[in-house]
């Protein structure tokens, strides 16, 4: 879900909206504000879009200098207008917005309801106003409720509260992100940047069990018991028209076609392939002396890149797997202080992954994430992190973050190949000039894809099947995760040689095979494609021009020719570009699917 909050002169409304609006990718089955002028606090909230909330909005009503907003993305109780935030208690008197969830929440409930308390809604952040409001109600000032009801909570929240009369936010985080943004006389809270980057890009982030006080003259920032601490603002460099679509219809597509400056970015001063050397910030060589074996965890799209990176430390004769960050906690392979633990994620704040990241380092393991987000909380949880600089992504549906990663994890990879066995992971120079030529070749698949009459050409079928071997299996997997999260039609990926032991059966003339050619064992691959096409199944190769499988297949979608180290992040692109014009065919809400968010930070 995501959180705005603004104090200042002038007033809040439009900034609110606007704030909502950018923020709508992280979680939108329903949105609502609140602000607060002479007559008290006012707030207009329902189920749907921001749009949707702002067409009801009267601003007449709703003038304040002083307002929290939010859109959710539900936990707790359906999407309704009665759990959309901001929460209040029955007076009015206190506003809250919140991220997280609420472990105590039903006994604090219980413990309010029997005071007297009258609850409207079925979520956890309502017993908050309630709370607060308890401790109003004993005459405390509104610091000292605020915090006192703060301390209360268990589990996991960002929170924004107001007070009536008031013209001050007060916030708190623990375990989910928060962000202040700080102009001349204009104070800004937020779950993510995005939502303010138009008027600041000054910010601090709150680290776990900070408060701020945000009032029109500054921002004071302490721990729960009160004591002051120095937060010191960082300047973001994302530009609002890069957070914004640009000439594109939709951010996925502009995301895709980024990729040769985000992996351009990603690469930077990090490959020199004349002298053969890799630098890596926080990881020269030796880091990983003292590692003998390596776990990735991971979710999503992040899971297979995770994948992508365990398998090529694989073949590099390095004991390596990747692991679903949601089942860590309940099958875990056993780690030690000689385990690396290597958290992919892009936003860096998933719940699932957190959770294996913590229980990693519980458990003695050395632990690295590998995100997109400076000051996330898995940068900060683990012990060192790498960026993949790939900019802010909106799509629901990862692109950009997705090759950045793989393309990350083949350069950490090889770091951790050299530092554990004294080999590299593959022939260096050959692969780091490769890399230094993959935003060039990204661009020329780019340019010359015929993805969109491919779309338009099987856009009638019942299934799509995406197969690959080696490192073309995660991309395969990928494929087919992009391709349902945005047609809602049925996809599946598959290792090309588990097609024959049972998804064959599948196979009709309406289940076109998309079949991944990485230079890996690619004759074996063609057989298992060609197996399919026997039952009547139209194939795809995804391979570059005068491939032999060019000569099978009923159709081809070309790649330039790359180490298989990397040809697979070539096809990935194809098979992103695949997807994207299928649901445009299918008129899909491409940037936000239904039932899905950016970034799920709950378990
Ligand atoms: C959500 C998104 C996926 C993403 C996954 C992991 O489910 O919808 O697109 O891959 O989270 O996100 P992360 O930020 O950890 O990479």
């Amino acid at each position: 879900c995501g959180i705005i909050g603004r104090v200042g002169t002038g007033d809040a409304i439009d900034t609110l909206l606007t704030g909502l609006e950018n923020l709508e990718y992280r979680g939108y089955d329903s949105a609502g504000v609140a602000v607060q002028n002479g007559a008290g606090i006012k707030v207009q909230k329902r189920s749907g879009k921001v749009s949707e909330l702002k067409n009801k909005i009267d601003s007449n009503v709703l003038e304040g200098q002083v307002g929290i907003g939010h859109t959710r993305w539900s936990t707790h109780g359906p999407p309704t207008d009665a759990n959309a935030h901001p929460h209040t208690d029955s007076t009015t008197d206190v506003a809250v917005v919140h991220n997280g969830i609420i472990e105590n929440y039903a006994e604090l409930k219980e413990r309010l309801a029997a005071a007297g308390h009258e609850f409207t809604s079925d979520t956890d952040t309502e017993v908050i106003p309630h709370l607060v409001q308890h401790y109003l109600d004993r005459g405390w000032d509104s610091e000292r409720a605020f915090r006192t009801a703060i301390e209360e909570l268990q589990g996991s929240y960002a929170v924004a509260v107001m007070m009536s009369g008031e013209h001050v936010i007060y916030a708190a985080r623990r375990g989910s992100p928060l962000v202040i943004g700080m102009e001349d006389d204009e104070f800004f809270l937020a779950s993510d940047v995005p939502a303010f980057l138009e008027y600041t890009d000054s910010v601090v982030y709150l680290e776990d069990g900070d408060v701020a006080i945000v009032r029109p003259d500054g921002v004071e920032f302490s721990d729960l018991e009160g004591n002051s601490v120095s937060r010191e603002p960082e300047t973001v460099d994302w530009d609002p028209e890069q957070a914004g679509k640009g000439e594109y219809d939709h951010y996925m597509l502009k995301e895709i076609y980024e990729q040769p400056t985000s992996l351009a970015q990603a690469i930077e001063g990090r490959v020199d392939s004349d002298s053969g050397e890799i630098n890596l910030e926080d990881f020269p060589p030796g880091t990983f002396d003292d590692v003998d074996r390596v776990q990735f965890v991971a979710c999503g799209t992040s899971y297979h890149a995770a994948l992508y990176g365990s398998l090529a430390l694989n073949q590099a004769g390095i004991q390596s797997q990747a692991l679903l960050a949601n089942e860590y906690s309940v099958s875990a392979p056993p780690v030690d202080e000689n385990t690396l633990v290597i958290a992919v994620t892009q936003s860096g704040e998933t719940a699932d992954t957190l959770s294996a990241l913590r229980q990693a380092q519980d458990e003695g393991a050395q632990t690295v994430t590998v995100t997109n987000v400076v000051g996330s909380t898995a940068a900060r949880v683990a012990d060192e992190s790498l960026l993949i600089r790939a900019g802010p992504e909106i799509g629901v549906a990862a692109t950009k973050t997705f090759s950045s990663q793989a393309v990350m994890l083949t350069l950490l990879g090889q770091r951790i190949s050299a530092d554990v066995s004294g080999d590299p992971a593959f022939d260096l120079e050959s692969v780091l000039a490769d890399l230094e030529n993959l935003p060039e070749q990204f661009e020329t698949v780019l340019a010359g894809s015929s993805a969109a009459e491919i779309a338009h050409q099987y856009e009638d079928s019942r299934s799509y099947f995406f197969i690959g071997r080696g490192l073309g299996f995660p991309v395969a997997l990928e494929g087919a995760l992009k391709f349902k999260e945005i047609t809602y039609e049925h996809a599946e990926g598959f290792a090309s040689g588990e097609l024959k032991h049972g998804p064959l059966a599948l196979v009709t003339p309406d289940t076109p095979v998309f079949a991944v050619f990485t230079g890996t064992e690619d004759e074996k691959t063609l057989k298992n494609a060609e197996e399919a096409q026997t039952r009547g199944a139209p194939v795809i190769a995804v391979c570059p021009d005068g491939h032999p499988a060019t000569q099978v297949a009923d159709a081809h979608l070309e790649i330039p020719d790359a180490d298989s180290e990397l040809a697979g992040l070539l096809a990935n692109v194809q098979l992103q570009l695949v997807s994207y014009h299928a649901a445009e065919l299918l008129d899909r809400p491409i940037d936000k699917p239904r039932n899905l968010a950016k970034s799920v930070t709950v378990e």
